[in-house]
């Protein structure tokens, strides 16, 4: 999460028993290299104590013996002007009543009044004190400001209620942290579509037909591009991921199905991770297939080469955009290859009408599909190649991202 690196992250803690959360997420981003600051309410320290977050980032945290002790008179001021971010997590409706009015009785809201960096709360407290009338106020208040809004979710409530109030997950507030973060980076301002998991091609109303794809590249790719700024809009078939927060997600099944989402966007990019099939059934039952009716032949057809229709379509008249632009500024595509790699990879650039491919050894152990790692070897339109080595699928995605954003400047 190179995102993350470096990043001096405020991460204010107040009275709620999601307070608990907290404690997690000031570990992810310890983890991923931010400096992590803490500050505790009075009322979030009763829920957990500034050892726990000393602990899990290795800084001391703060508390309001801190707003009078010795370095009091700076302390609030330089916190505002150093943090990349304040986090408020979770945030009670006290705090953000007394954030919405401009109250700065103890260090956390001194602090939000005097910080010049962006802020983001993560509401956490009962459905009925969310719905009650000052509390939206105050969050509209807050809005109206410039103050950025983590959830709160729908969900199981201390108070043995359901309802909207939750903290939401340290992983979202995570997702949102990074927008933040992101959003000046090199692609702010630029739409990225990136196409992520196997497709599935039905056989009949049970059964279909697919492959190991398991999405992870794609949704790093979609990831990566959010860290970088961009408007991303991830289109995936079914996966066991979550996706990235931020990302515009359009859910797709078949070949066809991507295809009739793609034939009507425009973008800067678009990045094809997906493993899309090649072949699909020339029919599809439309009764399950029974046993009894013995073993059935199912007589493939071709699928649509996606990449080679929308690179050889241009947008036409009455889509917004003059007639004969092309669609996307940039085309990647991927390469799954369990032989020739270099050879077909390179076939695909210039037959699909690439800017650059992804060549990717699949019958490699650490490469390929459904596993962390990738092996790739980028083979761009102007004949140069560059070996990327061994890599997490999340560095493989930043430097994919990185070579976009150059070919975008
Ligand atoms: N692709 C596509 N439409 C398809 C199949 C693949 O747009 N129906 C895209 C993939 O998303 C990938 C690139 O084409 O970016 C190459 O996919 P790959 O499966 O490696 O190659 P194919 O063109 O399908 O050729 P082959 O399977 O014969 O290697």
């Amino acid at each position: 999460m190179s995102i993350l690196s470096g990043k001096h992250i405020l991460l204010g803690v107040t009275g709620s028993i999601a307070a608990y959360k907290a404690a997690d997420l000031a570990s992810k981003l310890t983890q991923a290299g931010a400096q992590v600051d803490v500050i505790l309410t009075g009322a979030g320290e009763k829920f957990v104590t500034p050892l726990t977050f000393q602990s899990v980032t290795g800084r001391r945290a703060y508390t309001d013996n801190d707003l009078w002790g010795n370095e009091a008179h700076i302390l609030h001021v330089t916190f505002g002007k150093t943090a990349d971010i304040l986090v408020i997590a979770p945030c009670t409706a006290d705090t953000m009543a007394k954030l919405a009015h401009g109250i700065a009785d103890n260090l956390l809201t001194v602090t939000a009044l005097a910080a010049a960096c962006p802020i983001l709360i993560a509401p956490a407290m009962d459905g009925g004190m969310f719905d009650h009338p000052a509390t939206r106020a105050n969050l509209a208040a807050l809005q109206s400001h410039g103050v950025l809004v983590a959830g709160p979710a729908e969900g199981y409530l201390a108070s043995g209620l359901s309802g909207k109030g939750r903290m939401v997950e340290s992983v979202e507030v995570l997702g949102h942290i990074r927008n933040v973060l992101g959003k000046r980076g090199k692609l702010a301002g630029k739409k990225i579509i990136v196409t992520a998991g196997g497709t599935q091609e039905a056989i009949d109303p049970v059964r279909i037909l697919t492959n190991h794809s398991s999405g992870r590249q794609g949704y790093a790719l979609a990831q990566a591009a959010l860290d970088s700024g961009a408007d991303v809009c991830l289109i995936t078939t079914p996966t066991a991921l979550t996706p990235p927060v931020g990302a515009r997600v359009v859910c797709v099944k078949s070949v066809q199905e991507m295809l009739d989402v793609l034939i009507n966007e425009s973008a800067d990019a678009l990045i094809m991770a997906a493993a899309a099939a090649d072949f699909r059934p020339k029919q599809v039952a439309k009764e399950k297939m029974k046993k009894r009716d013995g073993i059935p032949q199912i007589e493939l057809e071709a699928a649509p080469d996606i990449l080679k229709i929308v690179t050889s379509s241009p947008l036409g008249a009455g889509s917004g955009s003059p007639a004969g632009k092309k669609r996307f500024k940039v085309v990647v595509g991927f390469a799954a290859e369990s032989q020739d790699l270099l050879e077909n990879a390179a076939e695909k650039l210039q037959s699909k009408g690439l800017d650059f491919i992804a060549a990717n050894d699949i019958s490699a152990k650490d490469a390929g599909f459904a596993i962390e790692t990738n092996r790739i070897t980028l083979l761009f339109a102007n004949g140069t190649q560059e070996i990327l080595q061994l890599m997490s699928k999340t560095e493989a995605a930043e430097k994919i991202i990185e070579h976009t954003a150059r070919l975008l400047e």
